[in-house]
């Protein structure tokens, strides 16, 4: 098939509007796969399947004859959600058109908004396709008027998914309205990673674009990033599994391996160009992708430190595939040995622990409270890249590692910490969400940006502390809106605050795995909570227990477990050092796990309640 007869498009939609489902309709239509039933072929991930999103952006190739004449299709899915933009991104830069699926019944969404921008910025042709017109409930002419508005978008093309109802005009639209991918065969070899994974059988895996040329197995080629060479193996297109081909030419997209393979993934940089060896000088390279940032920490710890190794085993598998994890171990006082993971947003963090959960076995595993990054800003000065004094600035992802009171009052100008711009919708019936929402925004600090009606719908705009989007903010939303709301965010740089440690401490000493970092604000609130909750799973011991939150000296909150008895030898026996260490020894020998807090012993399962969210 010649370049001018080639398509590579994607499916963009808010999250349930249907993109999955269209997928699998489109591959059925043209004998890709086996119609019938629910495939969901683009879904591999398990996670995926179980959470109903898509995680990882999957790609496909079909043949489809239009008026006579065959084409070549390619079809990359991609993920709904903004915690995963940096593959929504990678994967526009290898196509030229996109399908906005649009549901008939609840039209324009935050993240058909937040994906239409990002498609638009990379110059993608958009079709409108208006989805689920087969429900009772559906306004195909409301939406209609409303993808006019919002986007000037013109003739969407109206469907059922589900029912098959017009998936066929589909096809069509899309070799019609989306413009044949540019490049020649002629020319010399440029090639663009967009994705990688790994395989058990058949190590790393290259998802690739070749915009010029032809590639073929045995060829040297070379990384243009990293100048590493490698030899081509086995390559083919994705159909929908892998189908080998003799050749890869430019316009298409494929899989391929090399031979022998890359060592690791790490080696795979997304967005790195490749060329043959030897024409390094004929070829421009790319830019490359935006290396994705964490945004959201938090600690995995063992709750029996003897399974350490288990959980570096079960990070590892399940960070092959996810190179956007940062992973560095962390020694914590009352935990234990274990890993402070970094993730690029609520979502990501939340699937992650799931996931791992469900690797490890969850009840043996603790995960301490999600926190953000907080930038300090130093009053020492360094030169900047072009010889500029500024401020030295310093990122904190470990409560652990925040500086002491006298460090900051001494030599830190200022904290900030990081701000996101979230965008809401919400139905603008009952006219009550409307006022619930904004006070919960403002209950979380947050600066309203906009607020629009558009027909049935509101679309509220605020400047968001992300700390404050971690604490359940999207739950709590969905609550108070009867989980009609949705939320989409970005990034919106760090603003100075207000920032403060706050501690847990049990008879005086600190629990370092508690300790959090938050807005003044929320301090005492927070440290009310953690005393009484600390308290409930705490058993009662032959002294009096104190469980305190502080800042720095300054106590907030304060609770007390009784003695068992009034005895006069408890302090005695509270402090006795050799009493402290044969139960432990004991208890190590057992099957219970219990930590040392100072002089108090501590069952982890009071971590574990403590530490569990509900
Ligand atoms: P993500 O992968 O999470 O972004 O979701 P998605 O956009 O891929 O949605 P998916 O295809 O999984 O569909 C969501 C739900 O809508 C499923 O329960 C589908 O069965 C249903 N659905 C999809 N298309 C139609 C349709 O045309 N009509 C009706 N009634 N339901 C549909």
């Amino acid at each position: 098939v010649p370049i001018e007869r080639m398509r590579n498009f994607c499916v963009i939609a808010h999250i349930d509007h249907g993109k999955s489902t269209l997928s699998d309709r489109l591959l059925e239509l043209t004998g890709t796969i086996q119609p019938g039933g629910s495939h969901q072929v683009l879904d591999k991930l398990d996670v995926e399947r179980e959470r109903g999103i898509t995680v990882k952006a999957q790609t496909c190739t079909m043949l489809y004859n239009h008026k006579g004449e065959d084409y070549l299709l390619h079809l990359v899915d991609t993920p709904g959600h903004v915690d995963f933009r940096a593959e929504v991104s990678r994967s526009y830069a290898s196509c030229n058109g996109a399908l906005l699926v649009v549901d008939a019944s609840q039209g324009v969404q935050a993240q058909t908004v937040a994906n239409f921008y990002l498609a638009f910025a990379q110059g993608l042709s958009m079709i409108p396709v208006i989805n689920k017109v087969d429900l009772q409930h559906a306004e195909p002419e409301r939406v209609t008027e409303q993808l006019l508005g919002t986007f000037e978008l013109e003739d969407p093309v109206m469907v059922s998914a589900k029912t098959g109802l017009n998936v066929a005009a589909v096809l069509p639209a899309v070799i019609e309205r989306v413009p044949a991918p540019q490049g020649s065969v002629d020319k010399p070899l440029k090639m663009l990673l967009i994705d990688s994974w790994y395989s058990t059988y058949k190590g790393v895996v290259l998802l690739v674009r070749v915009f010029d040329g032809v590639v073929k197995q045995g060829d040297h080629i070379m990384s243009m990033g990293s100048k590493l060479k490698y030899i081509v193996g086995e390559l083919g297109i994705q159909y929908p599994t892998e189908m080998a081909t003799s050749c890869l030419r430019a316009g298409q997209v494929g899989y391929m391996y090399f031979n022998p393979g890359m060592k690791t993934i790490s080696d795979a940089k997304l967005g790195d160009t490749f060329c043959h060896l030897g024409k390094e000088k004929e070829v421009e390279p790319f830019r490359g992708f935006e290396e994705p940032q964490s945004m959201v920490f938090v600690g995995a710890f063992p709750t029996n430190q003897d399974e350490f190794q288990k959980l570096e085993d079960s990070i590892n598998q399940l960070t092959l595939n996810d190179r956007s994890i940062t992973i560095a171990k962390e020694s914590s006082h009352a935990l234990g040995l274990g890993w402070r993971l970094g993730f690029l947003g609520t979502l990501h963090c939340s699937v992650f622990e799931d996931r791992l959960r469900q690797e490890f076995g969850g009840s043996e595993l603790l995960i301490t409270a999600p926190t953000v990054p907080f930038k300090i800003i130093w009053r020492e000065t360094v030169r900047d890249r072009k010889g500029e004094e500024v401020p030295k600035e310093t990122i904190i992802t470990n409560p652990a590692l925040y500086p002491e009171d006298d460090v900051i009052r001494t030599k830190v100008q200022e904290i900030q910490e990081p701000y996101v711009l979230a965008t809401i919708t919400i139905p603008a019936d009952p006219p009550e969400f409307l006022g619930h929402v904004i006070e919960l925004c403002q209950e979380n600090r947050g600066n309203q940006v906009e607020l629009t009606f558009f027909s049935t719908q509101v679309i509220l705009k605020y400047k968001l502390p992300l700390l404050q989007l971690v604490d359940n903010f999207f739950g709590k939303l969905k609550g108070i809106t009867k989980g009609y709301a949705t939320l989409d965010y970005e990034d919106a740089g760090y603003l100075k605050s207000d920032v403060v440690k706050l501690e847990l401490l049990v008879n005086k000493e600190p629990v370092d795995a508690i300790a959090q970092l938050c807005h003044r604000s929320s301090a005492e609130r927070l440290g009310r909570m953690w005393v009484q909750r600390f308290k409930s799973f705490v058993d009662r011991q032959l002294f009096e227990i104190v469980i305190q939150a502080a800042i720095g000296k300054r106590v907030l909150a304060r609770e007390t477990v009784q003695a068992f008895r009034k005895d006069v030898t408890a302090k005695l026996y509270g402090g006795d050092h050799t009493r402290r260490k044969k139960l432990l020894e004991k208890q190590k020998a057992g099957k219970k796990k219990l930590r040392a807090i100072g002089n108090v012993i501590i069952d982890q399962k009071a971590f574990q309640g403590f530490l569990a969210r509900d």
